[in-house]
């Protein structure tokens, strides 16, 4: 059986918080997916320029510097050029511009790859231990035969609030209402692609976290994760 959770969800819904806790909890180990989209698009705004970029350039840029996940204490940090981009991939210019870089199907299937190999070398050093794996199409395309899917949810407005404070910034009601429209606009973009858009798998348990604590929805996938993978 596959050792994979899949988290999935919308912008600044908690799925990298909720996945890191998961797995600290059942000792395995986090991937975040959207780091390496986002470690590409650093990559491709450092090297390539703002303008559009060729496919085949960006993977050609992320074989050569290159791009990668390390696993350091159980969490999966993206690198380029062998330097942590962890902090660096979270700014605006990198934000504004990620939706795009993950719309090219080149990018997709070679982000793919990375995930699976970095599954299997988890799986191969042996143990019972999995990987907690978050993004947006971790259940439906990346590990379809992941035995717990998890989709996460919260209303736009909460989760502009999360995302401000996330950064330290005050939560006042202009910025709210201006950070909440830039997370739907970003979610309709990465909903309505036709290659992988943002949608939950048929069996992917909803969890609607609007009124949740952070620990709630956490305590909640660990019971579901002990239920599915006994042992
Ligand atoms: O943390 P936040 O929800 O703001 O975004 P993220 O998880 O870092 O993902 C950044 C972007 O990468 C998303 O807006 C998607 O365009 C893309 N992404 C994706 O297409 N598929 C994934 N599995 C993960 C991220
Ligand atoms: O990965 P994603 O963009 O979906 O979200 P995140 O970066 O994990 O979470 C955004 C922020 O919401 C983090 O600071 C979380 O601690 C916070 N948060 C949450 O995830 N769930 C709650 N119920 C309350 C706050």
């Amino acid at each position: 059986m596959l050792r994979v959770i899949a988290i999935d969800g919308p912008a600044a819904s908690g799925k990298s918080s909720t996945a890191g806790l998961v797995a600290e909890r059942l000792g395995w180990a986090h991937l975040d997916s959207g780091a390496l989209y986002r470690a590409l698009t650093l990559a491709a705004l450092d090297n390539l320029g703002e303008e559009a970029w060729p496919a085949q350039q960006i993977v050609d840029l992320a074989e050569r510097l290159p791009v990668r996940l390390v696993l350091v204490d159980n969490r999966f940090r993206p690198e380029v050029a062998g330097a942590d981009v962890e902090q660096a991939i979270r700014g605006d210019r990198v934000t504004r511009s990620v939706s795009m870089m993950a719309a090219i199907p080149e990018v997709r299937t070679w982000v793919n790859a990375q995930q699976r190999r970095a599954v299997e070398g988890v799986k191969a050093r042996g143990g019972s231990r999995g990987v907690v794996v978050d993004g947006r199409d971790i259940g439906t395309v990346v590990f379809p035969e992941a035995p717990l899917k998890i989709f996460l949810t919260a209303t736009a407005d909460e989760r502009a609030r999360r995302r401000l404070s996330q950064r330290g910034q005050t939560v006042d009601g202009e910025l709210v209402r201006r950070e909440s429209q830039a997370l739907a606009a970003r979610d309709a973009a990465d909903s309505n692609r036709p290659i992988a858009p943002l949608k939950p798998a048929p069996d992917a348990v909803l969890l609607d976290t609007t009124a949740l604590t952070l620990e709630q929805q956490v305590a909640r996938v660990v019971e579901l994760a002990r239920g599915r993978f006994p042992g």
